[in-house]
């Protein structure tokens, strides 16, 4: 079966002084319908210019330069302009981090509903508020015929972030893409979001796309995990693998920051000595070489780039073979 959503060899950048900088680099993954893709690494390492850039998104003068992004086999990125924002609006809902940059202040909750399904679907207004109110109670929205005519601040942030998913179920995509859905949230809030867009995703049989720094997320909620460091995927592999036995040195220095597999929900990653290079300085060679306690020049970190290597799980490390005999 081909994937809801996949990316092969997404290159996005942005114009330099002397050539162009490129912000993720050669980003290929892939989700299917009724799976949760989780897309993991610090701040900075590339997760929201790889969707922004792939749904045309990325704010100009940045662009894709390579690549394809594929929904259900069609690239969005050859879609004219007018025809890609629709199939945006109707096939994949996006759910960003901060609740309030998604609505208006200044119109009611069932207005900015109605003006989703409306846009898109051939019903009259009243039908759009019925549906709006339905949305709103599929997104446990407690009262929901009365809330619906509220404004967004009169929402909690947690329920602000309710509003936005319905916003983003409302016609159905085949895609739910969270960015850090909950990373504004409090903790006890998160886990409650977090289930919420695990069962919408079961009840739909949506492809889910789940980017967050949150390690607990990541062994609760997702099927598979793609690290991310600097503008590129270091390693991939299904959730239990990765766990299990991390490859690259990035995600293992991840991984000891963590006490335990099972961290609670709200477990951030603590930094990693050092921080990431700037997209126009990335080093020659593993761009994680600066920073790796398994650096070597024998292998070639600091000169060749490695690739990432193989299907199902894998790494791109020169050292990977050195650290299995050594684990
Ligand atoms: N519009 C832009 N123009 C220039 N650089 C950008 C732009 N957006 C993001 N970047 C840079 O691209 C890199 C990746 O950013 P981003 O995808 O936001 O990281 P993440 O979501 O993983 O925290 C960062 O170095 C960031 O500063
Ligand atoms: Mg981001």
């Amino acid at each position: 079966m081909s994937a809801a959503f996949e990316l092969r060899g997404l290159t996005a950048a942005v114009p330099g002084e002397k050539r162009a900088i490129r912000l993720v680099e050669d980003v290929s993954l892939s989700v299917h319908a009724g799976e949760t893709l989780a897309v993991v690494g610090e701040s900075g390492s590339g997760k929201t210019v790889t969707f922004t850039s792939s749904l045309g998104l990325l704010p100009k003068p940045g662009r894709v330069i390579a690549g394809e992004a594929l929904l259900e086999g069609v690239d969005l990125l050859k879609l004219r302009p007018e025809e890609l924002r629709r199939t945006r609006g109707a096939r994949i809902g996006m759910v960003f981090q901060d609740p309030l940059t998604g609505l208006n202040p200044v119109f009611r909750v069932s207005e900015q509903i109605t003006e989703v399904l409306r846009a898109h679907l051939p019903i009259s207004r009243s039908a759009a508020r019925d549906r709006a109110v339905e949305l709103l109670t599929r997104v446990q929205i407690p009262e929901a015929a009365r809330r619906v005519d509220d404004y967004p601040h009169q929402f909690s942030g947690g329920m602000r972030q309710r509003v936005l998913t319905a916003m983003a179920i409302a016609l159905g995509p085949r895609v739910l893409i969270a960015d850090e859905p909950t990373t504004a949230l409090d903790v006890t809030v998160q886990a409650q979001m977090l289930d919420l867009l695990g069962d919408l995703r079961d009840a739909d049989g949506m492809a889910m796309v789940l980017i967050t720094h949150d390690l607990g997320v990541v062994a609760r909620q997702a099927d598979r995990v793609a690290v991310m460091y600097a503008g590129r995927i270091v390693e991939t592999g299904t959730v239990a693998e990765v766990f299990a036995a991390p490859r690259h040195p990035y995600t293992i220095s991840l991984f000891r920051s963590i006490p335990d597999i099972e961290a609670p929900t709200g477990t951030r990653l603590t930094p990693i000595a050092g921080s990431p290079p700037d997209p126009a300085r990335r080093p020659e060679g593993c761009a994680f070489a600066p920073r790796c306690f398994a650096v070597s020049d024998a292998a070639g970190c600091r000169s060749v780039r490695p690739l990432l290597a193989g299907v199902g799980h894998a790494a791109s490390c020169h050292r990977q073979s050195m650290l299995e005999t050594t684990a």
